[in-house]
């Protein structure tokens, strides 16, 4: 086990009914004025908006409010925020919604507390040195956010999609009802599935090194998705299998199923200069192409992981005279299961084509300014090459 730091400081309240209690907790803290941040709408259909409204009105908390967080947010609606919460001395940003909206609401609490260009922290090129404390309100269960350290925005002028992490991107409460997720679609919530399952995945097969513990923490987030994955894809109204998901999702990115091992997530930068370019895929529908083009690519850099990962979590039988055999087996099921859920297998489901590899290998390697580090290099022309793969 490598040597590690973990902090996961945000404080979770998980459970039927959770959100009512937000203005106590907001209350509770002390904070005075509140920027509620949302996405497109989906809040005010399923009526927690006003449950939520009416929660800090009861507890008398003034807020204002931006909606309008799109799928892959993007930087000028932070750059609004931004503007609004200095305006009106916001001190503290609650975010309603999924990873999208809480994207948005987490470099708008960055960039409200420093004097630059907040698309300076995602491009790596500045530290932030302060933040506006962040609660979240999950409503889909995926990406991790509602405790993570990373926050991803698209750049629209530059069709670039770029996170960046910082211990100032944790929230410092997030509200875990999965009960708000009842209504998130069948292909969002594959999309969710997906995602938790790579953020687990891409942590457990990368480097060599032994961490039994992680292993095994990693092997329950997977196991446990797939069998509740496939429970709320027949019935979306099922508390535990949602509530499983949810806090699968939470465990998958908070850092604690990489613990003690060296890790790069590939997929997901492959995936990002995708979602990027295209904001019509959704990030884990993205995911769910590139992982197995990725993995048929990179399994015999790593075959001992690659059927570790299939017998532990596929249960596929190892086949010791040819280890390929059940590397590749694990690969398959995990691809089946994506399609299975409902999920794309190739760029062309997205009349994405060869046209646009040069430009994403070219974006993901910062035109040449970086290799992506893993069992081996991933340069331009190995980007290219899973790129074809996934066609
Ligand atoms: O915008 P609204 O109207 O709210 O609708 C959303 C959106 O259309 C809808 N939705 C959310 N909750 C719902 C609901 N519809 C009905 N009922 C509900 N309860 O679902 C759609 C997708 O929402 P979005 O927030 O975009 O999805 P997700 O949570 O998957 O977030 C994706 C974004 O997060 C980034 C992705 O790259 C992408 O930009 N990621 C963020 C990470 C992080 N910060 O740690 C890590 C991830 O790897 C990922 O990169
Ligand atoms: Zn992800």
């Amino acid at each position: 086990m490598k040597n590690f730091e973990f902090h996961s400081p945000t404080k979770i309240f998980f459970g039927r009914e959770t959100q009512k209690q937000v203005g106590e907790i907001i209350r509770g803290y002390g904070f005075k004025k509140v920027l509620l941040h949302y996405g497109k709408g989906s809040i005010k259909k399923i009526g927690l908006y006003d449950e939520v409204t009416n929660a800090l009105n009861e507890s008398k908390i003034d807020f204002i409010e931006l909606g309008g967080a799109q799928p892959n947010p993007t930087l000028n609606l932070v750059k609004e925020g931004i503007g609004l919460c200095r305006k009106e001395n916001v001190d503290i940003v609650l975010v309603v919604g999924g990873g999208s909206a809480i994207d948005s609401g987490k470099l708008i609490a960055v960039g409200a507390a420093n004097d630059c260009d907040p698309w300076l922290f995602s491009m790596g090129k500045k530290t932030p040195k302060s933040a506006l404390p962040i609660g979240t309100i999950l409503t889909l269960s995926a990406t991790g956010s509602e405790t993570s350290a990373s926050a991803v925005i698209t750049n629209e002028e530059l069709k670039l999609k770029r996170g960046y992490n910082s211990e100032f991107n944790r929230p410092l409460f997030s509200i875990l009802n999965p009960e708000l997720t009842f209504t998130v679609s069948p292909y969002q919530t594959a999309c969710g599935i997906v995602d938790i399952i790579m953020h687990t995945l891409e942590r457990y097969i990368t480097m060599k090194g032994n961490a039994e513990v992680t292993d095994r923490i990693a092997e329950a987030v997977l196991k446990s998705t797939i069998q509740a994955g496939k429970v709320a894809m027949e019935n979306p109204q099922d508390y535990e299998a949602r509530a499983t998901l949810m806090w699968a999702g939470t465990l998958s990115h908070n850092g604690l199923t990489g613990l003690g091992r060296d890790y790069y997530m590939v997929c997901h930068q492959i995936e990002h200069e995708i979602s990027g370019m295209f904001e019509e895929v959704a990030h884990g529908a993205g995911l769910a192409v590139v992982f197995p083009a990725w993995a048929k690519y990179a399994y015999k850099y790593n075959m001992e992981r690659f059927c570790q990962y299939a017998v532990r979590v596929w249960n596929c039988e190892m086949d010791y005279s040819n280890p390929e055999n059940t590397a590749i087996a694990g690969i398959e099921a995990t691809a089946k299961y994506f399609k299975e859920i409902g999920m794309p297998s190739s760029l062309s489901e997205f009349s994405i084509t060869e046209d646009s590899f040069e430009e994403m290998a070219e974006k993901c390697t910062n035109y040449g300014e970086r290799i992506l580090p893993g069992l081996i290099e991933y340069g331009k022309k190995e980007i290219i090459d899973i790129l074809n793969l996934c066609k």
